[in-house]
């Protein structure tokens, strides 16, 4: 309430970026102060025996993640179980530090509960990220995945070899990894986003994480030799796929036995949008759009991805989140857990709190025990 009335009038008057910068830094400072960490995370944190699930190897006190592009530079880590979140995503990073696209670059749609995001991958590069990461979450309350994109500008035949660049970088200090192969607003995003690319990049992630014997060094540390590495793999798909990429997608998944699939990233292609409330002049931005319009097509690509693959990947499923009946619906579409920004932006430091006690009151009143109950 006093978020909504008073806060975030003011901060949305002005520019996004800027408010998102403020904002993070703030949380960067504060979550570092350990009384504040504590007493904040004692009211915020919810942990219940009926919210936690297990994905591949990663275990949550809760089903609500933060999804990639909150935290591009590794800038606020510690904030996010301070927040609630039972994990958080962070980057994407890419091999290379970049700027990103020119500002501005993010415009709010209130009327369509939404983004318009057009950041193009700006971070600090794998190597910069590691290390903040090595500094930052020494200890660490929640899991953290790490996502990986491809640095802006390569021709096609260096893409993969980027992606493992980072991936060596960052594998070690991950909790688990995401390999994003769907962001919208790059130069050659509809390369990546190929069945033939995903494969390449499938066999070169795989073949390091399956290696035996090997010593696979990143630039802050190395695996032993001998020393069989197994992290959770994921790819994060958009939602523009036709549903015949995505059947090959899937089987891919499947055939390189990668933990899962996050579901989606942004809009690129606007004709899903049945009716956008927003002005013309306001939605005239590059980029893609976040928020409840991605709901609809996000849950019908993980019911898809549900019924082709039964139990054998695990579905990390966002777009659209802003309440505890949307983490439900997702839930019964066939997500295992979930991820959010937008409904976060838009509902302030409150919202997973909420989400997190409504969830179990829908559990309760649906007679089920624990969140595996609902299928
Ligand atoms: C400001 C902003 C930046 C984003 N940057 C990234 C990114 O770097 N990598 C990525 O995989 N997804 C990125 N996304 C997409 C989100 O992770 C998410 O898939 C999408 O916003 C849908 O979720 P939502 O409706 O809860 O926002 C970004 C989204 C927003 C709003």
């Amino acid at each position: 309430m006093l978020y909504r009335k008073i806060i975030r009038p003011i901060l949305f008057k002005t520019d996004p970026e800027r408010i998102h910068h403020f904002v993070i830094n703030f949380l960067g400072a504060t979550s570092v102060l350990r009384p504040f960490y504590f007493l904040i995370k004692k009211f915020l944190f919810i942990d219940d025996p009926r919210l936690h699930v297990k994905i591949g190897n990663i275990e949550l006190k809760n089903p609500v993640g933060l999804s990639a592009g909150f935290d591009k530079d590794i800038t606020a880590p510690l904030a996010y179980p301070m927040l609630g979140f039972g994990f958080a995503e962070l980057g994407s990073i890419t091999n290379s530090a970049q700027p990103g696209n020119p500002k501005p670059r993010l415009w709010r749609i209130p009327e369509d509960n939404g983004l318009i995001v057009y950041y193009g991958l700006s971070n600090c590069g794998s190597l910069e990220a590691s290390r903040r990461i090595k500094k930052k979450l020494a200890k660490r309350d929640i899991p953290y995945g790490v996502s990986i994109a491809v640095t802006t500008g390569l021709k096609e035949n260096e893409m993969a070899d980027d992606y493992v660049r980072s991936f060596l970088d960052l594998y070690e200090l991950a909790d688990y990894i995401t390999l994003n192969v769907s962001c919208p607003n790059v130069a050659k995003c509809d390369v990546f986003a190929q069945v033939s690319f995903i494969e390449e990049l499938l066999q070169k992630i795989m073949n390091i994480v399956s290696a035996q014997g090997a010593c696979l060094s990143g630039r802050q540390g190395s695996v032993s030799s001998g020393k069989k590495i197994k992290k959770d793999i994921f790819i994060k798909i958009g939602p523009d796929m036709s549903y015949e990429d995505l059947d090959k997608v899937i089987d891919l998944c499947l055939k390189y036995e990668i933990t899962g699939i996050v579901a989606t990233n942004l809009i690129k292609d606007r004709s899903w949008v049945k009716k956008f409330n927003s002005s013309e002049e306001k939605l005239n931005h590059p980029g893609g759009i976040s928020g409840k319009h991605l709901q609809e097509r996000s849950n019908k690509i993980i019911s898809h991805i549900r019924e082709r693959a039964g139990s054998k990947l695990k579905i990390i499923g966002v777009g659209g989140i802003f309440t505890a009946e949307d983490v439900y619906d997702k839930m019964k579409a066939g997500a295992d857990a979930v991820q959010m920004i937008t409904g976060f932006i838009y509902g302030g430091p409150f919202t997973i709190r909420k989400i997190n006690k409504e969830l179990v009151k829908i559990l309760e009143e649906k007679g089920l025990n624990n969140l595996q109950d609902i299928k």
